[in-house]
């Protein structure tokens, strides 16, 4: 009887055992993928052989729209045009959007900070501020607002009226005020009969590096007079 119980103990025991081994090869079989995702970083470093070849073809594209489009307007000859002017009472500023129109330039206004008033350009009176201004050589009207990017312009058409037989002070402050080496510049005046060459001789003494190529008187001056002067500079 005794082993008899024994016996039987012993065979459900045997059972108990199977049955908890059955569940176990589950969990190791769950267990078993973790590991390689351990691993997972070896693949990837794998990876990481075609990688830096991928950016190189995507930067490649990059690289030579940027500077291809940078480039075209240089290579295709075609600087920037900038018509600036100075006009106290109007006169030069109506030849100026003349050239803006016939070349595509873009208009900078030379606007003095403290505006001249009819007192200011009353030139009978010899103590008025313009006469004030062209007897000191030294004197810099400052210009408001930003005209930085005429800086930027290859080819400049520089307008202003003419005052005491030359160019008004504000255009010296414009010319000084940013680099202008290797452009090429076009004076243009109005006056009340002066000629620009006057002008001319003294800008370019003055600022010999600044490209200043020539000038011209253009009162009154047409859309046809403008066209055939653009003409004559490009022809
Ligand atoms: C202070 C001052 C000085 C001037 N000096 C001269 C001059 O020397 N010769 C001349 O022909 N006109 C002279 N003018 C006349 C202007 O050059 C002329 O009216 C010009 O077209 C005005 O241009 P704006 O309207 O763009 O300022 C002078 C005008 C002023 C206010």
């Amino acid at each position: 009887m005794g082993k008899r119980m024994l016996a039987l103990l012993m065979a459900a025991a045997l059972v108990l055992a199977l049955g908890a081994c059955g569940g176990a090869p589950g969990e190791p079989s769950q267990a078993a993928p973790e590991p390689p995702r351990a691993e997972s970083p070896a693949p990837e470093s794998g990876a990481e052989t075609p990688e830096p070849s991928a950016p190189s073809p995507e930067a490649a594209p990059e690289t030579p729209p940027e500077s291809q489009s940078e480039a075209e307007p240089e290579e295709a000859g075609e600087p920037k045009v900038g018509v600036v002017y100075f006009s106290a009472t109007g006169t030069t500023a109506k030849v100026a959007r003349l050239i803006a129109d016939e070349t595509g330039g873009e208009l900078f206004e030379l606007v003095p900070e403290q505006p001249y008033t009819a007192e200011d350009l009353a030139y009978t009176n010899d103590d008025c501020r313009a006469n004030q201004e062209m007897k000191d050589p030294e004197v810099r009207p400052a210009i408001s607002g930003d005209v930085s990017g005429a800086y930027d312009c290859g080819v400049l058409y520089l307008g202003y009226p003419i005052w005491w037989g030359t160019a008004p002070r504000i255009i010296q402050t414009f010319l000084e005020g940013g680099e202008l080496e290797g452009k090429t510049i076009h004076l243009f005046c109005t006056s009340g009969g002066s000629g620009v060459d006057q002008s001319v001789r003294d800008l370019q003494g003055l600022y010999p590096g600044a490209g200043i190529a020539d000038g011209k008187r253009l009162n009154g001056a047409t859309q046809g007079d403008i066209q055939a002067w653009i003409a004559s500079l490009n022809g």
